[in-house]
């Protein structure tokens, strides 16, 4: 059976794109594989070196991946932090990846531009670190959305590296999405894609209030509608079907795009059925996280119990790999 990894980075609450591009998919691989899904702290620090907030985001990012379905009985889930073996793959996969290659890594480059008085080492071997993670529990399987492509393709020319200097250790991983193309969850204002960095008001957050999700949904830039039959959609109004289709009922969809192609659709309406249909969403899950969050008892048994399984495996993994790599002398 093939191994799951992923990991979500607890730079902040989760949002829509979180969800849709990776926790969605975890909850139904859990039935299905054996996986490993991982609290990313240490790759946040490469961007966000205060950790103040570090503790509040890992219980609250935990509870959320809880109330989103994940069963610590059926997954490991576990904080990154906690398995040192990651460490000392990380180093060993370093003296396999390019300084060159990483400094064209798009993620890189984007990330020098919005931090220029933070261009750390760790944020040139990002990449690196990931494919410890991975690598760690010989996955095959890793759940992402559209924007961490690169990364496992980066992660597998260190696999390919590694069978060609030390042996045939690790398979090679792949982005993995149910329904087989990676996903994009659009922002709200019709720029790109959700994040915890852009515009605010543009991103849907699990943690968001019926009030706010309305606000923020009623917000999106529409238009004053198509004026000719069948007109292609401009990005924005494009974006906000793409959101429909998550959360809403497909004769719902598919009511606004008849209206849209006969030109008789009224976007204030799409929106606040919009609004109505993620409020329906999210709030189910904000409520059940905000009642685990409170339960730092329960939130510790799970991070322990999930350490515990990645840590077996991680052990595991290192044996090999030590051995592979002639670090035995005795
Ligand atoms: P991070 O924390 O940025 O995002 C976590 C997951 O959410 C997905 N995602 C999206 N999917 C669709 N549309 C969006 N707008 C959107 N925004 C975020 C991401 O693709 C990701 O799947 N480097 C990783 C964390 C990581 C990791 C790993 C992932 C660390 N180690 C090992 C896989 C395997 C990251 O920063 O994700």
């Amino acid at each position: 059976k093939e191994i799951v990894m992923s990991g979500i980075r607890p730079t902040g609450f989760l949002h829509l794109g979180n969800y849709f591009g990776a926790l969605r998919n975890f909850v139904r691989m859990q039935d299905e594989y054996p996986c490993f899904f991982m609290l990313a702290d240490l790759h946040s620090l490469t961007t966000h070196p205060d950790t103040s907030q570090l503790k509040t985001n890992i219980h609250r990012v935990l509870a959320e991946h809880l109330a989103s379905g994940l069963d610590p009985e059926k997954c490991a889930l576990y904080c990154q932090s906690h398995i040192y073996e990651t460490s000392e793959l990380y180093l060993y996969l370093s003296t396999l990846s390019m300084v060159g290659e990483l400094e064209k890594t798009p993620t890189f480059k984007d990330k020098v531009r919005q931090h220029p008085q933070n261009v750390n080492a760790g944020l040139l071997t990002y990449p690196v670190l990931q494919a410890a993670d991975i690598l760690l529990h010989r996955a095959h399987l890793v759940p992402v959305g559209k924007d961490q492509e690169q990364h496992l393709e980066m992660a597998r020319n260190i696999v390919v590296r590694f069978q060609h200097r030390y042996g045939e250790v690790f398979p090679e991983p792949v982005a993995f999405n149910y329904g087989g193309e990676l996903i994009k969850v659009p922002s709200l204002d019709g720029a790109g894609k959700m994040s915890k960095s852009e515009n605010q008001y543009a991103t849907l957050y699990l943690s968001d209030t019926d009030d706010l999700i309305r606000k923020k949904v009623m917000k999106a830039t529409t238009d004053s509608g198509p004026t000719a039959p069948n007109s292609p959609k401009p990005d924005y109004i494009e974006n906000l079907f793409l959101l429909m289709k998550l959360v809403s009922a497909p004769d719902t969809v598919q009511k606004f795009e008849a209206d849209f192609n006969a030109c008789t659709i009224r976007y204030g309406d799409m929106k606040k059925q919009l609004a109505e249909d993620m409020v329906r969403f999210i709030a189910p899950i904000r409520e059940k996280a905000e009642a685990i969050q409170q339960d730092t008892e329960y939130l510790k048994k799970v991070m322990i119990q999930g350490a515990e399984k990645a840590r077996a495996s991680a052990q595991a993994t290192m044996q090999v790999v030590r051995q592979a790599m002639g670090l035995n002398y005795y």
